[in-house]
């Protein structure tokens, strides 16, 4: 059905109108909460009317076909008219290059089990919009409860990405796997796909037999559907939409603690399984201080290298990058990252895309406390110097309105958003604050915030409101953090709490003496060098080194043969700016098996910086972009434009 009646449209106009007019589209109701018309609620990146007909559960059953690169299936939706809203209001999803089949109504009666049978209802799909792809609405009665939208995804949906068997590590099946954060949900399911809008799910994936299929869920797998490719999930704690993922491929699993495990290829499981040791530890680690882990178990997906991320929290099954499998677990601050989103981000949500900081910055803040847990403190600090050096960097790169952690992203990809200023300013603002309050203070502050936000969605003033409420009050301690300059403001205010690290002071005097000739190669004291030091020298190079000065270094530490996907990652950087002819084909071989858009792009930028270097990155970029994932491919394509 496409045709629309003119009387549909016209309730349709009026509709549209009327949820214009009323400045609460993505309100929650929940106890204690300001003003559900606070304009800072609404979500710029949505198209659906959560504030009048609001998504509350997803049941989903999808059939993986590989050859078409298409899911397909049926997602019922069920919804509850808000306080308010018109008895007509039309319901309004987000959808994003997806064909529409059929749309049902349906009614779940009181003492009834099912809302079946559905009706035929009168749906549109509304202009594209590039970004946010288009409305779907769909005309409701007023006692209508539930939707059924039979649908297909465009094998272009930015969400998945369809691996051939080969860019696999068995080479012998196909793999999926879909990335939703931040509004990419929406190209594989239609939903109200807002962070303050959340759901339960539950999920049926249709798989070739042979293959495994994994949710973000709790699996609910029986032996014998699994053999014939069927298998179910449930997701009963509500999240945002932007937290459903699923995976499928040559996956098995190896238990790492009693709620803590390691899905991979079999090929990987083994690496993957003695680099995640510590997992059960962390997840102990924030409970002790922070609050109970609320979502059961908490496992790890490793994915294949095209994974354009280093992870996502998906909640109880984060996804990974393979780059961190370092085999000295020198790489693991990435799995404390994503673990400790189970509370900042999966428990406690931005309620849009403008709050990305109260994800990302928390949750770095949360990270640092882990490793120097369970780590200790030395490789704390060199990893918080490590990022406040990288925040430096794009602060001289970004224009002041993007330096903002309360960041205006209207009209843009909020995407756009995840530069290193909301994680590791937002993790200096805690970090400011901890000092300034002392820990205990500040981990009792933590705690209760995590309590009384849990499963709900806020904005930076609900931050602010309980901040000041609960720690701040009018204390000495809190004059001296001026709020508006961290959450308003660019760059980095006056008085923030700078981490320090002996140990990467020391790898700084070494490269200077390096430099000005008064210590040779072997006198550099590397010998004890972590993966973090290592990191830090090369950073501490100049842009410009003489080629044998280069070779020096190789023939020392061989550089051009590490293995650790970081360490090489700025090694080649150093060799693209110098021309350093010996790791041309490393970098080569780089490029088309790593498809991390962090480690691959700032390569192809810099590569770019010459006329030769150009025509270079775009022979690699002609055989590595088949084997990128639609994110990566699309943020160097971009690069690849930009200066033509
Ligand atoms: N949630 C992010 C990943 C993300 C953010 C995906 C925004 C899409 C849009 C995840 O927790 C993350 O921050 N990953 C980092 C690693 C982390 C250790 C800083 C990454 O992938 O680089
Ligand atoms: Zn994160």
């Amino acid at each position: 059905m496409s045709a629309m009646s003119s009387l549909f449209i016209g309730l349709i106009a009026v509709a549209f109108v009327v949820s214009m007019a009323s400045p609460c589209l993505a309100a929650g109701a929940a106890p204690g909460r300001p003003a559900v018309d606070d304009p800072a609620r609404s979500d710029r990146h949505t198209l659906g009317n959560p504030g009048q007909v609001r998504v509350g559960h997803l049941d989903l059953d999808l059939t993986v076909d590989f050859p078409r690169k298409e899911l397909r299936g049926v997602a019922i939706l069920e919804f509850q008219r808000q306080p308010g809203a018109p008895p007509d209001a039309p319901l309004f999803l987000d959808t994003r290059g997806l064909t529409i089949d059929e749309v049902g109504i349906g009614t779940m009666k009181p003492g009834q089990a099912s809302p079946a049978p559905f009706a035929p209802a009168r749906f549109q799909l509304g202009p594209k919009d590039p970004i946010l792809g288009a409305r779907l609405t769909i005309e409701l009665t007023p006692q209508a409860t539930h939707v059924r939208i039979a649908y297909r995804t465009a094998p272009t949906a930015s969400a998945l990405q369809w691996l051939e068997p080969a860019l696999t590590a068995g080479k012998r099946q196909p793999f999926l796997f879909t990335q939703s954060e931040a509004i990419h949900a929406r190209t594989w399911i239609p939903l109200q796909d807002s962070p303050g809008v959340r759901i339960t799910y539950a999920a049926t994936v249709r798989v070739p037999p042979g293959l495994t299929a994994v949710m973000a869920a709790d699996a609910q797998v029986q032996p014998e559907e699994a053999r014939q490719g069927v298998f179910r999930f449930a997701m009963p704690q509500p999240i945002p939409s932007y937290l459903i993922a699923m995976a499928a491929g040559d996956l098995v699993f190896h238990a790492l603690g009693p709620r803590t495990g390691v899905w991979a290829e079999p090929s990987v499981l083994a690496a993957a399984a003695h680099e995640f040791h510590d997992v059960e530890a962390m997840v102990g680690s924030i409970e002790k201080r922070f609050g109970p882990y609320r979502w059961g178990r908490s496992d790890i997906l490793v994915l294949p290298p095209s994974f354009p991320f280093g992870g996502m929290e998906n909640p109880k099954l984060t996804f990974a990058t393979p780059t961190i499998l370092a085999g000295d677990r020198s790489l693991v601050s990435l799995i404390a990252h994503e673990l400790a989103h189970s509370w900042s981000g999966n428990l406690v949500t931005n309620a849009t895309w403008r709050d990305f900081w109260l994800n990302e910055g928390f949750t770095t803040y949360l990270e640092r406390r882990i490793i120097e847990d369970l780590y200790g403190s030395d490789r704390a600090a060199m990893e918080s110097v490590l990022g406040l050096a990288e925040l430096r960097q794009e602060l001289r790169e970004k224009p002041a309105p993007d330096q903002v952690l309360h960041i205006d992203l209207t009209g843009r990809d909020p995407d756009d958003g995840m530069t290193r200023i909301p994680y590791e300013k937002g993790a200096l603002l805690l970090r400011t604050l901890e000092k300034a309050f002392g820990r205990s203070r500040f981990d009792d502050f933590l705690r209760s915030y995590f309590d009384r936000f849990a499963f709900q969605s806020i904005t930076t003033a609900d931050f602010v409101a309980y901040l000041k409420d609960h720690l701040l009050l009018d204390r000495d301690e809190a004059q001296a953090i001026d709020l508006a300059a961290w959450l308003e403001g660019p760059g980095l205010p006056a008085g923030f709490a700078e981490p320090k690290s002996t140990r990467l002071d020391a790898v700084d005097q070494a490269a200077r003496s390096w430099l000005d000739g008064s210590r040779a190669t072997d006198q550099l004291g590397s010998g004890d060098w972590t993966t973090h030091e290592w990191i830090r020298f090369l950073q501490a190079l100049p842009e410009e080194l003489p080629g044998d000065r280069l070779a020096e270094l190789d023939r020392a530490f061989g550089l051009t043969g590490r293995g650790n996907a970081e360490i090489a990652h700025q090694w080649l950087l150093i060799a693209i700016r110098n021309g350093y002819a010996p790791a041309d084909d490393r970098l080569k071989s780089y490029l088309t098996t790593i498809g991390r858009r962090k480690l691959v792009l700032p390569l192809f930028r810099a590569m770019l910086a010459t006329p030769a270097g150009r025509q270079r990155a775009e022979a690699i970029y002609a055989t590595a972009r088949p084997g990128y994932h639609p994110i990566t491919a699309e943020s160097i394509d971009r690069l690849l434009k930009e200066g033509r």
